[in-house]
């Protein structure tokens, strides 16, 4: 029996003693692991703690972790509180804890599912030795618009993607058990369409048309909620007049009535004292009665609930037992969570190196996580004995910690490589030189053989609060690109980045480009393995990359229109409407074709085999991905969308028959009531690299 089930009867014999102020304490989170504010937990008024000293956890430097601290403040709540309920620890654990992977959006141009729950796991593993609980990961918002600098925090644009990966890391934090010691409770954030934020100016009002809420931005909270995610951050957007904190039809309506999910909610940072500042609430007291009311079980950082709760109730403006089962939520989450047969975590059960094994894995994700736009003449991999001029500012060895990306909380500086060692590591005959300042980068490129450039973003020129206006590198990259290029020397190029850039102009100077989100604790040696050829680089953008930021928004999966580009003339005057890359793109290091494409379809849905043969020399891995289109619908459908991909390995000069699959109700679309369609009719399916190449054919679907 699970234990939520198990202290069934204990939850409800504490319900019924706790005092009004006791239960909206249970709804309180506190902030901080500096100056937690202790008489407050002895008088049962903070029912969990978010390991944060600033509401930028993602940007500013954070306080370590450790469960003996942590088990000191819970010998506050457990021993000198009246009730001794245990305290729930939260911490923004997004992208690994020591082991720290690419940021989400290079997971995503994985495309590879196991590897990114092997990566929950670890995270979760490491995070609950040193006393966490709680995670508030995975990130879902759907996002079309890179100057937004949360785009590095999600998977990228596509719906389908994105719900592949929600389950995968719901299940690499949960499934070994939130009582194991080894699991913890995921957060899938943030409810709902964040991303739409206008302008990709950070928690900006968002516009979203009911039937794109439904086929765009819900489906990877559906997805999460399936894998059983235990709990949901509402989300700081307000669209349709009403914010996410305080709008029971998302809340209460679609997530628990809809899709009987009945985990815990919670606000983000300050959200439901911030319905003041949206205008839909005169005072906290009132923000609390709408945030509570609308589903929302958690208060964090926001002090609206301990305050007002108790009140609202004995006013009547709150039923009690609307409020006893928000409590009886987070008390199920913390039994679940294995509180109420053992507090305290361990405190020899921490890591303290970091365990190969996760070195391993997450090199491995980052290897895949990188994406080769450009190899002009095959000049990657470096060939053996070359002379190597490594130069630009992220090569630079003091630079090493931004390949952790945003949101790295806990990774530790010293326990990365930076790139400069780690291909000094690689074959010995291959001398790499180094040059910081760009005039000796000049000198060095006319004495090698090859320049290795490596530009991009600082780790916190994305994230949380750190959008841009432009997608072009920093100042000063593309002139030293443009300068290295006109020497002569083959330049390669890498652009490090936390989101798609705008990158003609890095194509236009360089030979070769790879391109890698923020690659995380193994940036250097993965890196150094791409361009030394030990491994291939495997990423594919789950981004559409625009030629400039003037296309923006754009996307893949958009609606063909009554005037399709090319049947029509164009869009712009000053540019080509088509992308720079498409969604999916990526090249390697070997080439594949395909042939014989089969579907078949039937009530359990499509069925699609095609032959995928490795015609290069060289063994690699191919991201096989299907698209569809419902050719005509009773409301107009994009002109194509994922629905099934696979990653496979293929030996050079050797064909795999791959299938691919689509379950019937994967084949339907939602209208603005959440109602699902299926309806009878053409479809064209695609197979092939990405969302703009591959064998096509169509079929009858009978709905
Ligand atoms: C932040 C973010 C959210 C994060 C939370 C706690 O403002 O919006 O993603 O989990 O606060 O740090």
């Amino acid at each position: 029996m699970l234990p939520q089930d198990r202290h069934a009867d204990r939850i409800e014999s504490l319900i019924g003693q706790m005092t009004l102020e006791e239960k909206a304490g249970q709804l309180n989170q506190e902030p901080s692991t500096v100056d937690v504010p202790l008489d407050m937990v002895e008088k049962g008024l903070v029912g969990s703690l978010i390991c944060a000293n600033s509401a930028y956890a993602g940007t500013d430097r954070q306080a370590r972790v450790r469960a003996a601290a942590l088990n000191e403040l819970q010998r506050v709540a457990v021993e000198r509180s009246r009730l001794g309920i245990p305290l729930l620890f939260a911490r923004d654990v997004i992208h690994g804890h020591r082991t720290v992977g690419p940021i989400p959006l290079g997971q995503a141009a994985s495309f590879w599912p196991e590897g990114v729950r092997r990566l929950a796991e670890i995270a979760a593993q490491e995070a609950r030795a040193d006393g966490i609980h709680w995670t508030f990961t995975p990130m879902l918002d759907i996002a079309r618009d890179p100057r937004w600098g949360r785009i590095a925090e999600g998977f990228g644009e596509d719906p389908h993607l994105a719900s592949v990966m929600a389950e995968q890391v719901v299940r690499g934090f949960q499934d070994a058990g939130l009582h194991s010691g080894k699991g913890m409770a995921a957060c899938a954030k943030h409810y709902v369409a964040y991303g739409t934020a206008e302008g990709g100016r950070d928690y900006n009002t968002g516009e979203v048309t009911p039937t794109t809420l439904e086929n765009v931005y819900l489906p990877p909270f559906k997805a999460a909620a399936r894998a059983g995610v235990a709990t949901v951050m509402a989300a700081f957007i307000e669209f349709d007049g009403r914010p996410a904190t305080a709008n029971p039809d998302l809340l209460n309506g679609i997530l628990r009535r809809r899709w009987g999910w009945d985990g815990v909610i919670v606000s983000d940072w300050n959200a439901v004292a911030e319905l003041v500042n949206h205008g839909v609430a005169a005072d906290l007291a009132q923000a609390a009665e709408l945030a509570l009311l609308a589903g929302v079980d958690i208060d964090m950082a926001g002090g609206a609930y301990w305050r007002h709760l108790p009140d609202l109730v004995r006013s009547g403006r709150v039923p009690v037992e609307v409020l006893d089962a928000a409590v009886r939520r987070v008390l199920r989450l913390k039994a679940a969570c294995g509180l109420f047969d053992d507090p305290y975590t361990p405190e020899d059960a921490a890591i303290v190196e970091i365990p190969d094994e996760h070195r391993r894995a997450a090199r491995a994700l980052a290897h895949r996580s990188i994406v080769l736009l450009k190899n002009q003449g095959g000049i990657l991999p470096l060939r053996p004995g070359l002379r190597i001029g490594l130069v630009g500012p992220l090569a630079n060895p003091q630079a090493k910690e931004t390949f952790f990306g945003t949101w790295t909380l806990d990774g530790e500086e010293e326990d990365m490589t930076d790139l400069l060692s780690a291909m000094r590591a690689h074959a010995a005959p291959r001398e790499v030189w180094h040059a910081l300042l760009p005039d000796e980068a000049v000198a060095q490129a006319r004495l090698c053989d090859v320049v290795v450039a490596v530009v991009g973003e600082w780790r916190h020129r994305s994230g949380e609060d750190n959008s841009t206006t432009t997608l072009d590198l920093p100042p000063g990259q593309t002139e030293l690109l443009q300068y290295l290029g006109r020497i002569g020397t083959p330049l390669v190029a890498v652009v490090v980045a936390g989101r798609s850039l705008a990158v003609e102009p890095v194509l236009e100077a360089a030979d070769a480009v790879l391109f890698a989100f923020h690659p995380g604790l193994e940036a250097g040696p993965a890196i150094a393995d791409v361009l030394m050829g030990d491994a291939e680089p495997g990423g594919r953008l789950p981004v559409t990359f625009p030629r400039s930021l003037g296309q923006v928004p754009i996307y893949y999966n958009r609606k063909n229109t009554g005037r399709p580009v090319p049947n029509f003339r164009y869009r712009y005057v000053d540019r080509p409407d088509s992308p720079q890359f498409p969604f999916g793109f990526g090249l390697g290091y070997t080439t594949f074709e395909y042939s014989d494409l089969e579907v078949e379809v039937d009530r359990d849905g499509l069925r699609a085999r095609v032959t995928v043969t490795n015609t290069g020399q060289r063994d690699g891995e191919e991201v096989v991905q299907l698209y569809l289109r419902d050719d005509v619908a009773s409301l107009s459908r994009p002109i194509k969308e994922l629905k099934a991909f696979q990653r496979v390995a293929i030996p050079a000069g050797r064909s795999l028959r791959v299938k691919l699959s689509v379950p019937r109700q994967a084949m339907g679309f939602f209208d603005g009531e959440g109602r699902l369609h299926l309806e009878p009719g053409t479809f064209t399916v695609w197979v092939g690299p990405n969302s703009e190449e591959g064998l096509q054919t169509q079929f009858r679907f009978d709905g």
